[in-house]
């Protein structure tokens, strides 16, 4: 669906408070209105709201229909990587990337694709060619040719290269491609991703970036450079896989400093742990609360950005059994996500539609 004309949020958000003063107005009590679940998600936001998806969970009525209420943007959690595409012998087989794009468009999502550079991707394919670095390099320029350039038009953005920077924010990670290629691998990522596709918005996207400022510096200069470069970078992403023990502020203050380029952004993987960090004698449910506040805290700086610079905002999953966080080896208590575990809104969901409702047109 194309994205959702505004409902006058004023409309969304009183409706129930409208039909209670009627009730009154006849002298009749209103009856307690049970906890109504938000408002659909897409219809209160002034930008794309997504999350991700995998075909199978088409199969679960609960997830399709919460899916297609609440969302009009979709990333494939997986099925567009090079693990689903590239077979070892380095034919593309792709299956799943057209299963999961058919159910973005069957659905008038929004579809944005992840990833095409990966140094966490095991590639068998390149590695069998690792050290031979002609073929190494048609093999890379091929394989982006071919994916970006299948879903062209049909891409709204791709990840072009994911979490390029070390966790120890000492540097950039070395992979089979910067072996091979050099660092220049990341840069020619986007010329290829363009030269397949001349309209998709082509981003940096990376984690941790709202709790390691050392990260997010390193992060902004490879943006930099690629800029200086002539690399069509189109976007930044921001995963903001957070932790609900951390304190607020830190979210503000990483979208302010990754905005500061001027390009468009992605809160690109957003999911609230209530399992990791530290949790001194603190109950669920203030977890929880901890939670709300921190997704609060997200939609409203992410909302506070220039239009220009809302790229869209996506949530990791939509109930917190659909989460990768929860599945093996976690050991499924971890509740990181919007909709607990039967579907259900939990405070999350309100605080993330209400701030969403907020947010400036
Ligand atoms: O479902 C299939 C199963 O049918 C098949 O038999 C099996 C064979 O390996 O694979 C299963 O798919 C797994 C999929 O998750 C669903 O569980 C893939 O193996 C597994 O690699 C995949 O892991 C994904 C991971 O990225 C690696 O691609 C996670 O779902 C996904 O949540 C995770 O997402 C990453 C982002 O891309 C980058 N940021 C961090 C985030 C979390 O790690």
């Amino acid at each position: 669906m194309p994205h959702a004309t505004h409902l006058s949020r004023r409309a969304l958000l009183t409706a129930p408070l409208a039909v209670a003063a009627g009730c009154r107005a006849q002298g009749t009590a209103a009856a307690p209105a049970a906890r109504a679940d938000p408002a659909p998600f897409r219809t209160l936001a002034p930008f794309p709201v997504g999350t991700c998806a995998m075909s199978d969970q088409m199969q679960d009525p609960q997830f399709a229909a919460l899916l297609a209420t609440n969302f009009d943007q979709l990333t494939p959690e997986w099925e567009m990587k090079m693990e689903a595409i590239l077979q070892k012998d380095g034919r593309l087989d792709f299956t799943l990337p057209d299963a999961i794009a058919a159910v973005a468009s069957s659905r008038g999502m929004r579809l944005h694709a992840t990833t095409l550079v990966w140094h966490e991707q095991k590639a068998p394919a390149f590695l069998a060619l690792d050290g031979q670095t002609t073929r190494f390099k048609v093999a890379y320029r091929n394989y982006i040719l071919a994916v970006a350039g299948r879903y062209r038009g049909r891409a709204a953005g791709w990840d072009v290269v994911n979490e390029p920077v070390r966790n120890d924010s000492e540097g950039y990670y070395d992979s089979i491609f910067s072996r091979n290629l050099g660092p220049a691998h990341i840069e020619d990522a986007f010329f290829l991703a363009r030269e397949a596709d001349p309209k998709a918005v082509l981003f940096l996207n990376e984690y941790n970036l709202e709790y390691m400022p050392a990260k997010r510096r390193l992060f902004l200069k490879l943006a930099e450079r690629l800029l200086k470069a002539g690399a069509p970078l189109g976007g930044l992403g921001t995963q903001s896989h957070l932790v609900a023990s951390s304190r607020l502020g830190q979210v503000t203050e990483s979208l302010r400093d990754l905005a500061s380029l001027g390009l468009p952004i992605h809160v690109s993987e957003l999911d609230v742990s209530t399992k990791e960090g530290t949790y001194v004698a603190m109950g669920q449910a203030e977890r929880l609360t901890r939670q709300a506040a921190l997704v609060q805290e997200t939609v409203e700086a992410f909302s506070a950005l220039p239009a220009a610079q809302r790229y869209a905002l996506t949530v990791w999953g939509v109930r917190d059994k659909d989460a990768w966080k929860a599945r093996p080896p976690n050991d499924g208590t971890d509740q990181p996500l919007l909709f607990d575990a039967q579907g259900k809104a939990k405070p999350a969901a309100r605080a993330f539609a209400e701030a969403l409702a907020k947010a400036p047109r």
